[in-house]
């Protein structure tokens, strides 16, 4: 049966890949006409499943399963339906339609189970749109800050936020898009942790000048610092990224008089991560007076690293153990909602191998049978889960 289900995921994700704002590839941001018509598109998908289906004041798509049972509590399984721009396929909804399909193949088995289940398609987990991730899953957990409130156009997305206690535990199926299982030969494998990351916002202003005429020793070239700062970034240590770049005025036989990047900066150890942070700034302050030009240094969003919860990550790997040999477990270099919703109540996650490990790519690829096999492993854990409860 997992077979023709995870068949159905599959289906399912390119039917939602066509889902865009950007025509030629797949875009997906914060509650854009996209995102609005894969709400509506996964929510049916939901329906037929059997969940009722509504979305909350972030956009968040949320299905529930109710329990018989008096006073149950809620489990949470999700990911996001967001992407980042000129996506893969499966990188959020493959870990959402997963879910489901745990969902029908449970109701096609006739189990019941003892607590209420819930599947969220989370509406903003990349933050392409505002630059803050997790938008809908920290909305959820109620962790939006103001300058989140005061950024987001859409108003009242704080109202999202869930009753603390509500959850009693939270599960993410999700691509690794690294290299690990692939290179182990495994189909899936158990995540311990999850990497924190600083985004930081980096503004040069320099001055404009002729390309033709102006000395290079006279210059205050903008371009020229920010480029010496990527390539500081690259030689800091961990894991550190600069992925956006705007040039102004922007013209060729201009001198660039302000430039605007972004630094995204990662590592499974916060004070390593905030270390690193702290001397690519000090860095910044040298190049900018070698530069003669004026350095703004904004964090945009610090988020910490986050263990995976033990008890739901041992039911998670044992569950795994029944379709894995020696199943495999690993860091999260990627940041996931499990990150956010932690706040609110133990989070465990499934990776899902992918082809060279590429993801944010539109060649991002998974196997079927490895969909099969995640689809089995999360029915089973939620199996383990009602034997707990029972
Ligand atoms: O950037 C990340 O780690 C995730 O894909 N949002
Ligand atoms: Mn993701
Ligand atoms: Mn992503």
């Amino acid at each position: 049966m997992s077979i023709s289900l995870a068949q159905q995921v599959m289906r399912r994700c390119d039917e939602l890949a066509g889902i865009t704002d950007e025509r030629g590839c797949i875009t997906r941001t914060f509650h854009s006409p996209a995102m609005q018509r894969a709400n509506k598109l996964v929510g049916r998908w939901m329906r037929d499943a059997g969940l009722s289906v509504r979305e909350d004041a972030a956009f968040n798509l949320l299905g529930r399963l109710e329990s018989s049972r008096r006073g149950a509590k809620t489990f949470l399984l999700g990911s996001h339906l967001d992407t980042v721009r000129n996506a893969g396929k499966y990188d959020g909804p493959l870990g959402v339609l997963l879910a489901v399909a745990c969902v029908e193949k449970l109701r096609a088995s006739g189990v019941t189970l003892p607590f209420h289940l819930e599947i969220a398609g989370f509406s903003d987990e990349e933050g392409v749109r505002y630059q803050t991730t997790y938008l809908g899953s920290r909305a959820l957990v109620g962790t939006l800050t103001g300058k989140d409130l005061a950024t987001v156009t859409e108003k009242g997305i704080e109202k999202a936020r869930r009753k603390a206690g509500e959850f009693f535990g939270y599960a993410e199926a999700h691509i690794e898009q690294g290299p690990v299982l692939e290179a182990r030969n495994r189909g899936v494998g158990v995540v311990t942790a999850i990497a924190g990351q600083s985004r930081i916002r980096v503004e040069w202003e320099g001055r404009a000048g002729h390309a033709g005429t102006t000395p290079m020793n006279l210059r205050q070239d903008a371009l020229c610092a920010a480029a010496e700062l990527t390539l500081a970034a690259r030689a800091c240590g961990v894991i550190a990224t600069v992925g956006q770049m705007t040039v102004k005025p922007g013209a060729s036989n201009v001198i660039p008089a302000h430039v605007t990047m972004s630094l995204d900066v990662r590592h499974q150890s916060d004070a390593r991560r905030v270390a690193a942070v702290r001397k690519l700034q000090a860095q910044a302050k040298a190049i900018a007076k070698r530069c003669s030009v004026k350095l703004t240094w904004t964090i945009v969003q610090e988020t910490n690293s986050v263990n995976c919860d033990p008890v739901l990550t041992n039911l998670l790997r044992k569950a795994a153990g029944k379709h894995e040999r020696e199943v495999l477990t690993l860091p999260s270099g990627a940041g996931h909602d499990a990150a956010a919703i932690s706040v609110m109540c133990p989070v465990s996650m499934l990776f899902i191998r992918c082809k060279d490990g590429l993801s944010h790519h539109p060649d991002e690829s998974v196997k079927t049978a490895d969909v099969a096999k995640a689809v089995a492993v999360m029915s089973d854990f939620l199996v383990a889960l009602k034997e707990r409860h029972a």
